[in-house]
């Protein structure tokens, strides 16, 4: 177990209710310094009341949290210089430019980045002089991200940072999600790309209905989910996609080979892959959709 001070972030059975509504129903996790940790779930699962509660912009009902180690319900200014945050929706400073917003956040924090680093940063460069109502939707996207990044801070709230990028931007925001790992610092984030989260955290837990399913580093995943760890699938004779789950595809492999070859044939398109996190995701938040598309139907 680490010790306090390598942990970025603690919380335990936290909970939060909005009038008889509960929200967030005693969940746990921790998250260590210089980690990327990835919230996952459902729409309504409970990931910005969470997020927004270690942000210190929500009051929790019940439980302890601790982030960099303090209680952000308390927001000193001194705590608050070393957090940057990208909330689900912003819609401030329409009216001024984006370099001007970036430099007034700046100005706020001990220890800020150059300006025209964190537009190269971003991929904002060539909009420094754009008033910012006139960006697009992802380039709005964008400039939330380099206003959590102007302050350098050292851990960072990102709320379905991509949400709205075209691909290139994407992967061009997972390159600064990753550099930020590199420099040290701690990321939370919340994403519905299962790809993603995949490729940039290092342990991700999946909620529903205000409660954490599973947890854990994306590729331990599937064996922990009670899913089969690995996933065999090649075309018989007909054309015909087979797939068999296996937890020992060594095994599995030699029989269906040796068969295979002792028949004269091949088998066309063999692979071997393990469940990817979006498998685990869907096995485990399945009973939900089966329910919706039950409720449609009864709506029908
Ligand atoms: N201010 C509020 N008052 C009442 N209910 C709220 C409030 N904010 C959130 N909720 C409810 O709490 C639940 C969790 O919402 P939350 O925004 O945390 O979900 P989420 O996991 O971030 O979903 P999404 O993926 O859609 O962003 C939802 O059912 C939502 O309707
Ligand atoms: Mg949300």
């Amino acid at each position: 177990m680490a010790s306090v001070s390598e942990l970025a972030i603690e919380v335990h059975a936290l909970r939060k209710s909005y009038g008889d509504f509960e929200a967030v129903r005693g969940i746990d996790f921790h998250v260590a310094r210089g980690e990327v940790f990835g919230l996952l779930g459902p729409n309504g699962a409970g990931k910005t009341t969470t997020v927004e509660i270690l942000e210190g912009y929500r009051e929790r009902s019940d439980g302890a949290v601790s982030v960099l180690g303090e209680d952000p319900g308390e927001r000193s200014r001194r705590w608050r210089a070393r957090v940057g945050i990208v909330l689900q929706t912003t819609g401030l400073y329409r009216h001024i430019r984006v370099r001007e917003a970036l430099a007034h956040f700046a100005a706020m924090y001990p220890h800020p980045r150059a300006v025209d680093e964190v537009v190269a940063l971003t991929g904002l460069g060539g909009k420094e002089d754009a008033l910012v109502r006139t960006l697009s939707g992802g380039q709005l996207r964008r400039l939330d991200l380099a206003l959590a990044l102007v302050g350098d801070p050292e851990l960072i709230f990102l709320d379905e940072p991509t949400t709205g990028f075209d691909p290139a931007a994407r992967r061009n925001a997972w390159e600064t999600i990753r550099s930020l790992r590199d420099l040290g610092k701690t990321v939370l984030l919340t994403t519905h790309y299962l790809d993603e989260a995949q490729a940039l955290a290092d342990r991700v837990a999946i909620i529903k209905d205000g409660r954490i399913l599973i947890e854990g580093a994306p590729r331990d995943l599937g064996a922990s989910a009670g899913t089969a760890p690995y996933l065999v699938a090649y075309r018989n004779g007909d054309g015909h996609l087979v797939r068999r789950e296996t937890d020992d595809p060594t095994t599995l492999l030699h029989e269906l080979t040796g068969d295979a070859l002792a028949r004269g044939e091949r088998l066309d398109g063999l692979t071997v892959t393990r469940p990817t996190l979006e498998d685990v995701y869907l096995e485990l938040t399945a009973g939900d959709r089966e329910a919706e598309d039950d409720a449609r139907v009864g709506d029908a």
